[in-house]
């Protein structure tokens, strides 16, 4: 399983020209509910904030920056990968979508922002944090360049742990979600990788654990579809 930066961006690169086509098919457009879940959450922790800072890491193709923008219309958002294919799509739909005077993107590293301390209210990070190549130094990472009283709100897939919905996703995510995605992507590896991915992230309290032992507080999670998927959200004090 890949798990230095640059294999993992040039997978990525790779997958880049279909992947929100598989997301949504591969999850049967449930991703777009999970992502406006959790933009609705992030919009509520910042109610008392007039002009917040958002970064988006791990942006990819921008699905969540362009969700975030439409729903925090006072908001400016900045989007952070370590994919050029990935981003140049991102740029390429929040141009149609005319929103780059509140959207922008750079190429950076969750393991090395290149941002300021103190500088964002908010960070959301959808679908990226299994894929850091160190997870405490990205997380560490992520509590330096958010302000004091910010959100760190995350989004990712999980095991679920009902025995039956387990058995049920085992038989989705190791037989038919590979085949799909190499059918329509030509890259069976980078599906294989999602699969293991998600195997190998921590569980709730073991992740939750990790939060807390970087410095976040008020540390929460909320499971979605039988924990097919999980928010989970902390502040940094
Ligand atoms: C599964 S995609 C999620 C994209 C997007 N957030 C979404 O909701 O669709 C994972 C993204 O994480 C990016 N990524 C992987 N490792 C990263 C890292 N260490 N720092 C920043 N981005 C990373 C990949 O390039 C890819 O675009």
């Amino acid at each position: 399983m890949a798990t230095d930066s640059n294999h993992i961006a040039s997978m990525f690169d790779d997958i880049a020209p279909t992947y929100d086509k598989l997301n949504h098919i591969l999850s049967l457009n449930v991703d777009k509910s999970w992502r406006r879940k959790a933009v609705k959450r992030l919009k509520k922790s910042l109610a008392n904030v007039s002009n917040p800072k958002i970064l988006d890491v791990a942006c990819g193709t921008a699905d969540s920056t362009i969700q975030i923008a439409k729903s925090i219309v006072n908001a400016e958002i900045s989007g952070i990968d370590i994919s050029d294919g990935m981003l140049k799509i991102g740029e390429e739909k929040v141009e149609q979508q005319g929103l780059s005077d509140r959207i922008s993107f750079l190429k950076s590293p969750a393991e090395n922002i290149d941002f300021q301390d103190n500088t964002f209210d908010a960070v959301f990070v959808a679908f990226g944090v299994r894929n850091f190549s160190d997870r405490m130094k990205g997380l560490g990472e992520i509590m330096r360049v958010l302000k004091t009283n910010g959100t760190l709100m995350v989004l990712e897939l999980s095991e679920p742990q009902n025995v039956i919905v387990r058995w049920c996703y085992n038989l989705y995510f190791k037989n038919i979600l590979p085949f799909i995605g190499k059918r329509v992507s030509g890259n069976a590896g980078a599906y294989r990788y999602l699969q293991q991915t998600v195997e190998k992230f921590p569980m709730p309290k073991e992740f939750m654990d990790m939060l807390k032992t970087i410095g976040y507080q008020d540390v929460k999670h909320k499971a979605l579809s039988c924990g097919l998927c999980r928010i989970y959200q902390a502040n940094k004090i």
